[in-house]
């Protein structure tokens, strides 16, 4: 679905023996969800989607997989679930083997980390990107640490300026994490070690207090605290927030339109110009009363709204509108508008041409293209110094511009 080269792989196949839930830690509830949901919810709203492999206890994979899919077809991110190991490390392993060709980053993330923001891997990914070394995000240690014998006497104090509390997603160009794990001959309680001991530099990154790991029930307590927190933080943001506009417009928006006609071959077709009949004046040619000014006008405003074009809108060949005039097509087309939750701010179209001359009635045509508008249209007009086919007099161009705004309320 997506082309990403970034990996991430969630290892959720632990059983969760100090949390002591009846179901493996990652498909305990958390607030509506699981605690594997949670820590996918973030992993789906990096910035760029990124390919996915669930890591899930070998008798739940079935189960685990079918919901999943749901989320990440949601999401269009490619996901796949497969079996875990019986240590941690081996389920990484088995998250590895998955991998497609063209991944290049690969984060490791524990589910067992459900609220770890979407923000922490983007930054992690774009630091391994950046750097090509392993990253890991890290807290600074607040407590005295330190060092303890087996009988409970304590040995020395530990300096903790030099210590960081780790955390995951943890993120490794691929093939120095696959070199790694084809090489390590121990078991490692992170992949940053294992990648250490293989001798690749890993730079600390800042962690965020809230990747903290549920390991015992008062962590799962924490997050369910921490998860009702945000929900209701995100529901009050949603109320607050201001009436939603519709998802296409802008304060403002502007829009052209261009249209073009041929003077009639038969000498008697009277003229109809921006709503006006101007007799004694040649016509123009077209399916309707050709009246360009009109016509401009109407794409002008269809194109700042996104409401398509006239000839869209209405069918160049229906016969009901054979011969009609530019009002009938600018009053629907304002209608339109007005149906969509658009307001017109205002409306300026020139015309290129040597006939008629517009100047005398410049007023005429302004008051009554207003008045059908519901807005101030102004006309200009002008010549081309005898060039071109407006310039020898074989017909007329209309050039309209509109602006448009949201109607005050619309949703
Ligand atoms: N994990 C895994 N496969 C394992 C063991 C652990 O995928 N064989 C995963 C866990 O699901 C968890 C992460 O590694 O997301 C960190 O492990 P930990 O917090 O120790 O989880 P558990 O091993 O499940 O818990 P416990 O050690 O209390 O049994
Ligand atoms: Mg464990």
């Amino acid at each position: 679905m997506n082309d990403s080269t970034v990996a991430v792989i969630v290892v959720a196949a632990g059983s969760g023996t100090r949390l002591g839930h009846p179901e493996p830690k990652a498909l305990v509830p958390l607030g509506d969800d699981t605690i594997l949901g949670v820590a996918l919810d973030a992993v789906l709203g990096m910035r760029e989607a990124p390919f996915v492999v669930v890591v899930a206890p070998a008798d739940r994979v079935d189960e685990v997989r079918e919901r999943c899919a749901t989320r990440a077809a949601e999401a269009t991110v490619d996901l796949v679930v497969v079996a875990g190991g019986l240590t941690r490390q081996e389920s990484v392993a088995l998250g590895l083997a998955e991998l497609p060709r063209e991944i290049e980053v690969v984060l490791v993330h524990d589910a067992a980390r459900p609220l770890a923001p979407s923000a922490v891997f983007d930054e992690v990914a774009a630091a391994v990107e950046a750097r090509g070394h392993g990253i890991v995000p890290g807290l600074p240690v607040v407590d005295t640490v330190k060092r303890v014998d087996g009988e409970g006497h304590v040995l020395e104090t530990v300096d903790r300026s030099e210590l960081a509390a780790m955390q995951t997603p943890q993120g490794f160009p691929r093939e120095v994490l696959e070199s790694a794990y084809a090489a390590a001959g121990a078991d490692f309680t992170d992949d940053a070690a294992l990648v250490a001991a293989a001798g690749v530099p890993v730079d600390v990154v800042p962690g965020d207090a809230r990747a903290f790991k549920v390991t015992v029930p008062s962590d799962l307590h924490r997050a369910e605290q921490l998860l009702a927190e945000r929900r209701a933080a995100v529901a009050a943001a949603e109320r607050s927030a201001p009436r939603a506009l519709p998802a296409h417009s802008a304060p403002t928006r502007v829009g052209t339109g261009i249209d073009v006609h041929a003077f009639a071959d038969a000498p008697d077709t009277p003229l109809w110009l921006a709503g006006l009949h101007w007799p004694g004046e040649r016509g123009l040619s077209g399916h309707s009363d050709g009246d360009a000014v009109a016509h401009a006008i109407c794409d002008a405003l269809l194109a700042a709204a996104g409401l398509g074009d006239i000839g869209g809108m209405f069918g160049t060949d229906d016969p009901r509108f054979s011969g009609a005039h530019g009002e009938v097509f600018l009053a629907e087309t304002v209608r339109r508008l007005r149906e969509a939750g658009w307001r017109i701010g205002n409306v300026s179209v020139q015309v290129v041409g040597t006939r008629p001359k517009l100047a005398p009635r410049r007023t005429e045509a302004e008051t009554l293209l207003t008045g059908i508008v519901g807005a101030p249209v102004s006309v200009a007009a002008t010549t081309t110094d005898g060039l071109g086919f407006t310039g020898r007099g074989e017909g007329i161009t209309a050039i309209a511009t509109a602006v448009i705004f949201p109607a005050p309320g619309s949703a």
